[in-house]
């Protein structure tokens, strides 16, 4: 999740996306760049590193006449396609200099774009996806001049515009993609697929951006821009087409917040818009994973197929969120791969010398890729020979670095301390890993891979709609405010949901909060039960796993026999619950294994309006942080 500038009129083109950069920093930090059209001539500067390198850089630059220009175009990068270095950082530029491309998303056929690029000798400098469609659209340019104005572009910024018309007609996958072409000084062309893009009305200026914030000093009228659309701005307008060309228009609207709520894009807390960005993060986490031929495809995969059969044994090993991430994963690795698979707290994994070698795949889980714990195991299952893959969130960190395949969850950069898209991009990965294993170890075939594949699809949808009724859990978070303790219960990957659940509220509300496995309960837990002691129960699916589902029942109706208020959360048309139910959570129907995609989200909501309601700083919770780098 990259953040994106565009401006074009009079005043200095390059402060302005400058500035409007320093707003979006907080959507990917990993490099920066800019492209300034000035006299002819695109003038770049990109660094890795925050967006203080690139301002430093600019500023050394200063002598040889970096220029302010009147139009230009910024990137602050959150790497998917090729690590955080200065040469992956955007923009990209055509071979002949005279294109420049920022862009945001994932170009899911790019492999393709490139080896057919390749073989008509463009040389590629960067390992990214988005060098693709600088060359593209340098090519088509060059073509479009060349039939002249027959083409039905007469000037430069029809021109432009139907360049990137033809390009965006050849990409699959989701993009932002913004472009300036030497040769048209006056105007920034962009195209929408599946990324954010707004547009900045100005007067005789006008903006182009990830989010409203990066314009917000500027002008408060906005316009977001449809999916597949295309729109040209220049110093005198704003036009939008579709991507054949047809005269499109975009959603018109008032920005009546301030700065910083415009970063958290209305939102009160990074941690509630970060809730809502998950459809799209397990979206993105899904693109381009199914290659052509149905298999699964991986980051950086230093392992061969060869090695992947050889395994004998899974470790999965993380802390905190991720932890739980990896407990839901020993289910689904477990009933699709047929293997041991043992899941470890990071911190104690190698205090206990546990038994690994060559067979072992180690799986780390980190959203940061730097928790010194995970790091230390990691290190540990070096020295024993064992393969290490690894799920992370941020690309070019050491966890990552060190292990042998990664597999990156594209959930972009996670603000709030406490994990919410993270958790569930890492659920979505896992799922990934266990379906490669199950393929590459044919104890499942293709058609069935593509089964569960397509189930995961359906999820983003599912949880938009879930995220879109949360009026009762809110108005029940308000009500819990005041309880002493909340208990949690699940079975199956309901347990780690409970867990979750549980560290969520501790975390966020630092209210007394357990996780149990619901058929524990009556081996203790059960004794904490009292007149009102609220406990949310977490019921699996009805449909196939009946049996798992009528345990939990039991468990509830133990509960409620000692006086418990349950807040149960369901699945739709599981009506029989709703008689053991003081409150009920519907979530939308999903296979058992991927439920948790769905039961985890109402929790997060409930123990982050509880600790709202309890007057608690939501996104810096105290005593904790979001990477810790000690043991
Ligand atoms: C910290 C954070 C947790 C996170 C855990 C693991 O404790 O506060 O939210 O789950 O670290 O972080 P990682 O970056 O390795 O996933």
């Amino acid at each position: 999740m990259c953040g994106i500038v565009g401006y074009v009129g009079g005043r200095p083109a390059l402060q302005i996306v400058l500035d409007g950069l320093r707003r979006l920093e907080y959507r990917g930090y990993d490099s920066a760049g800019i492209a300034v059209i000035d006299n002819s001539v695109i003038l770049t500067e990109k660094k890795a590193g925050k967006l203080a390198n690139l301002e430093k850089a600019l500023v050394e630059r200063a002598g040889d006449g970096i220029s302010v220009g009147s139009t230009a175009i910024g990137h602050t990068r959150w790497a998917t396609h090729g690590g955080p270095t200065d040469r992956n950082a955007h923009p990209h530029l055509s071979a002949d200099g005279r294109v420049a491309v920022i862009h945001n998303g994932i170009i899911e056929n790019f492999a393709r774009l490139r080896a057919e690029l390749e073989a008509t000798s463009v040389e590629f400098v960067s390992d990214t996806d988005t060098e693709c469609a600088a060359h593209l659209l340098a090519a088509e340019m060059r073509a479009l001049r060349e039939a002249g104005a027959g083409a039905g572009a007469e000037d430069g910024p029809q021109l432009l515009a139907e360049g990137m018309r033809r390009v965006v007609r050849r990409l699959e996958g989701a993009f932002t993609l913004l472009a300036v072409d030497v040769e048209v000084p006056d105007a920034v062309v962009a195209a929408r697929r599946n990324s954010p893009l707004v547009v900045g009305r100005g007067d005789g200026e006008n903006f182009l951006a990830s989010d409203v914030s990066a314009f917000i000093e500027h002008t408060r009228e906005a316009v977001e821009l449809g999916q597949d659309q295309v729109v040209l701005i220049t110093p005198a307008g704003i036009e939008i087409t579709d991507f054949t060309g047809a005269p499109a228009t975009g959603k018109e609207f008032h920005i009546d917040w301030d700065a910083s709520a415009a970063e958290k894009g209305g939102y009160d807390y990074f941690m509630l818009k970060e809730i809502a960005e998950q459809p799209q993060a397990i979206a993105d986490t899904l693109l381009g994973r199914l290659s052509e031929r149905g298999e699964i495809v991986l980051d950086e995969v230093r392992l061969t197929d060869q090695d992947l059969r050889d395994v004998d044994k899974v470790f999965i090993v993380a802390c905190g969120t991720s932890y739980h991430a990896g407990m839901v994963a020993k289910y689904a690795i477990e009933h699709w791969v047929r293997i041991p698979c043992e899941v470890e707290l990071a911190s104690e994994f190698r205090y206990r010398d546990p038994i690994l070698d060559r067979s072992t795949l180690m799986i780390v889980i980190s959203q940061s890729g730097e928790t010194m714990d995970t790091l230390m195991a990691l290190r540990h299952a070096k020295e024993q020979k064992a393969r290490v893959l690894a799920i992370c969130n941020t690309n070019g960190s050491t966890i990552p670095r060190e292990s042998d395949a990664v597999l990156y969850t594209h959930g972009g950069p996670e603000i709030a301390v406490a994990s919410t898209k993270a958790f569930v991009t890492q659920l979505v990965a896992c799922y990934l890993i266990g379906l490669h294993l199950a393929q590459i170890r044919g104890v499942m075939y293709a058609d069935e891979v593509a089964a569960v594949v397509s189930k995961l699809q359906a999820t983003p949808d599912a949880l938009r709609e879930l995220l879109g009724g949360m009026e009762d859990v809110r108005a029940l978070a308000r009500d819990l405010r005041t309880a002493s303790t909340i208990l949690f219960i699940g079975r199956h990957v309901g347990f780690p949901v409970a867990l979750e659940g549980a560290l969520k509220l501790k975390e966020l509300a630092y209210m007394h909060a357990e996780g149990f496995a619901a058929g524990e309960l009556k081996h203790g837990p059960i004794a904490l039960i009292d007149e009102g002691t609220p406990v949310v129960c977490v019921v699996p699916s009805p449909a196939g796993r009946g049996v798992l589902r009528d345990k939990v029942v039991s468990n509830i109706q133990e509960v409620r026999a000692r006086g418990a208020r349950t807040i149960v959360i369901a699945e739709e048309g599981d009506d029989a619950v709703r008689a053991y139910a003081d409150h009920l959570i519907v979530v939308p129907r999903t296979p058992t294994l991927l439920a948790p995609l769905m039961t985890t989200v109402p929790l997060q909501i409930l123990a982050c309006e509880i600790a709202a309601a309890r007057g608690h700083d939501v996104d810096q919770p105290r005593n904790l942080a979001k990477s810790v780098t000690v043991e």
